[in-house]
């Protein structure tokens, strides 16, 4: 089976895409698989010109033009198979506010939110009208954190607004929710199995989990399965399933999740191209179902397929 590894690209995550893509290039089961590696930055044209001697591809994108669904119509287009979620999907899940609008609507937990507009950076009084401090501010199609603050004050506010907007056009403002961070695999097509729960215990030094605290070696503890109640695991299996189908996806995403102190889950967000180095949170959450990362893979090829 001859499959395109798409990797690369030219998002603020493009670093943590390449990591990805050296795991999957050592990982992928050779005698099963011959692999061509593209990058999207640079290697479209010749995407397409090989694309019939392409049988599926692997999007190890992450961000902007690789998880927004706009990579997912070229290769429909270009009648290439992938790995996860079609266009609708990888757009709404890409989209933080439609994609709460989505959750809410079909009674899942989310913190409150309002759109931030660029007057809020000299004046952000509106803001604080329907939401209290602490607040997150997120641009909203981003990854990995980029460009994500946490306020605690007026000053934190307009300044993290301001960041928000060097990383998109749009930028939401949300309430912070404390408590322990979860985040929930889903693997399947028609069939879905909800992966062991992670917890994530970013280091002292961080406000959250933040890039440096995803990505720089040790700054943060994540505990497969979580130490929760039986109760919580199952309810948040059931609302990362509900994420999942609700936002249309396919094949595999992650849904991210805070366990508040007083016991309540909040959905923050769900990612359709989950990070992927083989330390990645949901590669560890499949080793704990049974899918080492080799297996892994393969499963979300063959998903593809189907
Ligand atoms: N956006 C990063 C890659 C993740 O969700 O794992
Ligand atoms: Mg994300």
């Amino acid at each position: 089976i001859r499959v395109a590894l798409l990797a690369g690209g030219a998002s603020g995550e493009r670093e943590v895409s390449l990591a990805g893509a050296a795991g999957f290039e050592d990982a992928i089961d050779r005698d099963k698989y011959e692999l061509r590696r593209y990058d999207t930055k640079s290697d479209l044209g010749k995407l397409a010109e090989d694309a019939a001697d392409i049988d599926v591809a692997f999007i190890l994108l992450h961000g902007i033009h690789g998880e927004d669904g706009t990579v997912q119509g070229y290769l429909d287009l270009l009648g290439i198979p992938y790995q996860g979620s079609g266009v609708l999907g990888s757009a709404l899940a890409m989209d933080k506010n439609m994609a709460k609008v989505l959750y809410r609507l079909n009674g899942l937990p989310v913190a409150d939110w309002v759109m931030a507009s660029h007057g809020d950076i000299e004046n952000p009084g509106r803001i604080l009208e329907t939401l209290n401090f602490p607040l997150v501010i997120k641009p909203i199609r981003e990854g990995s954190s980029l460009g994500m603050s946490v306020a605690r004050n007026v000053e934190e506010l307009q300044r993290g607004i301001e960041i928000a907007y060097q990383h998109d056009s749009e930028v939401m403002v949300e309430q912070f929710v404390s408590g322990r961070e979860i985040t929930v695999g889903v693997l399947g097509n028609e069939k879905l199995s909800a992966l062991p729960l992670i917890e994530i215990i970013p280091g002292d030094e961080y406000p959250f989990f933040d890039y440096t605290a995803k990505y720089k070696k040790g700054a943060s503890n994540e505990i497969c399965p979580a130490d929760v109640k039986e109760e919580v695991s199952i309810l948040a299996k059931e609302y990362a399933v509900a994420a999942h189908r609700v936002l249309q996806l396919r094949g595999y995403s992650r849904t991210d999740m805070m366990l508040a102190s007083d016991g309540a889950l909040y959905i923050l967000e769900t990612n359709t191209i989950p990070g992927m180095t083989p330390t990645s949170l949901l590669p560890q959450a499949a080793k704990e179902f049974g899918l080492n990362f080799t297996e892994l893979i393969d499963t979300l090829l063959q998903l593809a397929l189907e």
